[in-house]
């Protein structure tokens, strides 16, 4: 499904050369649970951006669902990036002028769905996370974790092949971020693909699979209740 090959992804040159993705190879199935996971500065976002078709590589190649996106330019990416990926973000991303409703209907708008096709796939989403009580509301009027709720209910409406979610309880208590992650680990129960972004270990053994980075690298993949999974380079002193 997601396949990254030899890819970099590399700010500046000479000596201020800062290789932000080092040679990543990782191959992420139908149907996986993954948590990327890292120190600040180790390359998580940057691995998001491009997973998610924000950005390209410097080199090196991606495969989403057998199409090569690595060198495709922006107007294509996005026609991909509305297709295939639902994100859900730190600060949840909500428009605050519009209903929810009319949030989680803006990314099936791009996508080119009729009005009524529109509502449909709005409200069962909306429904799907429980707040389609809320649907005639404003941003503002709800509670964090339900602005991530509806947040979530966005990136799901449009039936994506995989779920990105980028410190998705960073903004949340730690009650309501557990809520966000107990529903992601449903989504992921239902079939979904979830990539989840995040510095913190006690949300990413959730996961099934832990990818750490460490300086663009990666220093460890696979499964979450590994007790190496958890532990940093400079924690275990292994890699210096
Ligand atoms: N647009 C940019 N220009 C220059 N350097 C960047 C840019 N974006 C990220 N970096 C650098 O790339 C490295 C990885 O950053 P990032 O992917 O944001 O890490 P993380 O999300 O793990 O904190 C950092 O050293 C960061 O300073
Ligand atoms: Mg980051």
């Amino acid at each position: 499904m997601i396949e990254l090959r030899n890819l970099y992804k590399i700010y500046g040159s000479g000596e201020n050369e800062v290789r932000a993705l080092d040679g990543i190879n990782l191959t992420i199935n139908k149907g996986e649970f993954v948590a990327i996971v890292g120190q600040s500065g180790s390359g998580k976002s940057t691995c998001m951006n491009i997973i998610g078709c924000l950005d390209v590589p410097t080199s090196g190649q991606y495969i989403l669902e057998g199409i090569d996106v690595s060198t495709m330019h922006d107007d294509r990416l996005s026609e991909i990036r509305n297709k295939k990926l639902g994100f859900i973000f730190q600060q949840y991303n909500l428009i605050q002028g519009i209903s929810i409703l009319e949030n989680v209907e803006l990314p099936l708008l791009y996508a080119g769905l009729s009005k009524a096709e529109r509502k449909e796939k709005a409200m069962k989403a909306l429904a799907r996370v429980g707040i389609q009580a809320k649907a005639k509301n404003f941003p503002s009027q709800l509670s964090g974790g339900q602005q991530q709720r509806v947040s979530i209910a966005r990136a799901l409406a449009g039936n994506p092949s995989v779920i990105l979610a980028d410190e998705p309880t960073g903004a949340l208590d730690s009650k309501t971020g557990k809520e966000v992650l107990r529903f992601l680990q449903e989504l992921h129960s239902e079939g979904n693909t979830i990539v989840l972004i995040t510095h913190d270990n006690s949300i990413a053994r959730k996961a099934k699979r832990i990818v750490r980075l460490s300086d663009g690298k990666i220093i460890y993949d696979g499964p979450s209740d590994d007790p190496n999974a958890v532990v940093s380079a400079d924690e275990s002193g292994v890699n210096g």
